[in-house]
């Protein structure tokens, strides 16, 4: 993030001065009451992280807690397990019963599963997915809505031990053909579709038509979600709930190695081909079983927790999935939209199921804002205890009006940093203890060791801005990138050592050793929470015929988040008009999904570039953003600037 850009944020951050203490009474029914508990972890890591991994259940204990050649590194060594056994299994004697999922469809359906459920319906799908040839180490990609046949389908891969891929449904054919091919995925695991805003997302055509170029996958498993007729190919393609039911209820889990992958998860990257993450067993899971008990304070028998993000992104593979089962705890799982049929969907949800915790994205928050308060304010909300929010940073305003029209007033919010890459949460509030401020993410977890460097990796002190870097691993941290090491080390450890592994976000350490988050420093893009590059969407953009160059900037507002603008220069004999405008926003939705549509594209007749041809993004972000330029001196084509700021201001005054 420019310099510029860095100071406006801080200086919207900082103009909420006021700070929460932790209620009372939440600390002293918290289960992290005591601050002791910061202080032994720093003394001793290891011993700390083993403590945590003592939650799961362990077919042999491990020889070392950790291994390190930085920077590699691997946790509990030695160890052997299953997450489908830990997610499952191991709670159906003592609570079989509880409900694992309140599944809320969008057009209003209903289903509770118990853990018992889930755990039958789990070992009949790990036997049929056997049957269809799907061995230890196989990937398996699932393309699916939010159903409970998603987690089902990820803890019958993980019961086999054949790491899977989940594609967030929201991405094109394209992108879905890319994440199996990289990963030479046999199986691929979908729905008919899914219900989205009223409309049904065709999950199966777009499979298909990702499928007409992946020669690894040999069968489709297509659960009947909409029951709208779709293709079936005969001999690769069968039905979910007829080979769940012909399938044997008995499937003991395969005893895996800590180190095993039980996912892989594609992000993206600078360049445009998405980065495989990584993740493995024993360390994963312990991660995100510790973190999620202690920072959302579960009580597995009374709490009902909801994590509204979708199960396609790492926050649902870690706090809908693997962290709520394997801490036994009831969540809620919502296939649709938040305004759908009407704004207060999600409110009606949480009284409807009096949840205790929410967890979700700024952007959503902002939305919901937008919408207004009489929306919560239809609903009794008052079974809310925690609040918790993920992806991007949060603006003061917007954490004080969750906490208030969302949280009554009275409960914490804890701002949760983490990346697909970290697997589980690394700085956040715990929440009977940390003193809150809004806007920052406030302390590293315990266990977990954060500073704020500067360019030479120097620490910036309290007081300083600088880039974020984490100098020991975390358990849940991923391993490498699939089948691209060089780009694992290249990425991560290149900018400050093999033992500093630095995220690519800036961040501001204040006084009192708070982290308040700046957004990346790289060329991603955080777009309502998700990343994309802007590499991706340039590259998306010069695949039509009619673009004949493109430049792409993230649009940053601390109140609204991440926007995409697109400069787009057109070929010759091509207008660009608005009709271009739309079939190119479309023509970015069909080549990665419409999450990376940009918001607004500025045709212009040549692109700001220093005399090597180099474009200057920088300038665009400023034109983007209504600033002053910066240094112009190294341009070739400095006059450009003036037609384009004169455009992108015309454009912003028709959009008012
Ligand atoms: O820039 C940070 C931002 O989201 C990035 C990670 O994105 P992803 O891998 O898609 O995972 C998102 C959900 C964990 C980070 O590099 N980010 C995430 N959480 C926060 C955040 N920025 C500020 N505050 C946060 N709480």
């Amino acid at each position: 993030m420019p310099e510029k850009e860095v100071e406006k944020t801080i200086d919207a951050l900082l103009q909420e001065r006021r700070t929460f203490e932790p209620p009372k009474e939440f600390t002293e029914q918290a289960n992290a009451s005591d601050p002791a508990i910061y202080e032994e972890a720093e003394r001793d890591p290891e011993g700390w992280w083993e403590s945590q991994a003592e939650r799961l259940d362990w077919f042999e204990r491990w020889d070392t807690v950790l291994e390190q050649d930085p920077p590699w590194h691997k946790w509990f060594v030695g160890g052997k397990l299953n997450a489908s056994y830990n997610c499952l299994d191991r709670h159906l004697e003592s609570h079989g019963d509880r409900v694992a999922y309140h599944w809320v469809g969008e057009p209003g359906e209903t289903r509770d599963v118990s853990y018992r459920e889930l755990h039958e319906e789990v070992s009949r799908l790990a036997n049929a997915l056997k049957d269809l040839g799907v061995a230890k180490g196989d990937r398996v990609a699932i393309y699916m809505p939010m159903i409970p046949e998603l987690p089902a389908a990820m803890l019958a891969c993980a019961r086999i031990g054949a790491p899977h891929s989940v594609v967030f449904g929201g991405f094109s054919a394209e992108s879905l053909r890319d994440r199996i091919n990289d990963a030479e995925c046999k199986v691929l695991i979908t729905a008919d579709g899914g219900y989205r805003k009223g409309n049904v997302v065709p999950l199966k055509d777009n499979a298909d038509e990702a499928l007409e170029s992946t020669e690894s996958i040999e069968k489709v498993v297509v659960v009947q979600r909409t029951d709208e007729d779709v293709n079936m190919v005969e001999g690769r393609d069968v039905v979910y709930s007829e080979i769940v039911q012909a399938a044997s209820a008995d499937c003991p889990a395969e005893p895996m190695d800590a180190e095993d992958i039980l996912y892989i998860l594609y992000t993206s990257g600078t360049t445009g081909k998405p980065k495989g993450i990584v993740h493995t067993t024993g360390g994963y899971l312990t991660g995100v079983a510790s973190t999620h008990h202690y920072i959302f304070d579960i009580k597995p028998e009374s709490d009902v927790y909801w994590c509204a993000a979708d199960i396609g992104w790492v926050t649902g593979h870690s706090y809908i999935v693997y962290g709520p089962l394997v801490n036994g705890c009831t969540s809620i799982l919502y296939e649709g939209a938040p305004d759908h049929p009407d704004k207060d969907r999600w409110w009606s949800i949480i009284e409807d199921h009096r949840a205790t915790i929410l967890y979700t994205a700024p952007t959503a928050i902002r939305s919901c804002m937008k919408w207004g308060v009489d929306y919560p304010q239809k609903h009794d909300l008052s079974s809310l205890r925690v609040l918790g929010s993920v992806g991007e940073p949060i603006n003061p305003e917007a954490w004080i009006w969750y906490q208030e029209f969302i949280g009554g007033g009275k409960t914490p919010v804890v701002d949760t940093w983490w990346q697909t890459e970290t697997g589980q949460i690394v700085i956040s509030a715990l929440p009977g203890l940390t003193t809150l401020k809004p806007g920052s993410a406030t302390k590293p977890f315990p266990g977990s060791f954060a500073d704020v460097v500067d360019e030479s990796g120097e620490p910036v002190g309290p007081g300083g801005g600088g880039y974020l870097v984490l100098k020991r691993p975390v358990p849940a941290m991923f391993r490498t990138i699939f089948n691209d090491a060089d780009r694992y080390v290249e990425t991560y450890f290149e900018r400050f050592g093999n033992d500093v592994y630095f995220p690519g976000d800036g961040a501001k350490l204040d006084d009192d050793g708070y982290y308040w988050l700046l957004g990346r420093v790289d060329d991603v893009m955080n777009i309502a929470g998700h990343r994309i590059s802007t590499y991706e969407v340039e590259s998306a953009l010069v695949d039509h015929p009619d673009v004949a160059e493109a430049a792409v900037v993230g649009r940053v507002d601390p109140k609204e988040g991440e926007t995409i603008v697109a400069f787009c220069t057109v070929k010759s004999g091509v207008e660009g008009d608005d009709d271009l405008m739309q079939e190119l926003r479309g023509h970015v939705a069909k080549v990665i999904g419409k999450l990376a549509r940009p918001h607004s594209i500025i045709f212009t007749d040549d692109l700001p570039k220093t005399r090597s041809g180099k474009i200057m993004r920088r300038l665009l972000r400023d034109v983007a953003t209504g600033q002053e330029l910066g240094d112009v001196s190294t341009l070739q084509n400095a006059p450009i600037l003036d037609a384009i700021k004169a455009k992108a201001s015309s454009q912003a005054a028709d959009d008012e």
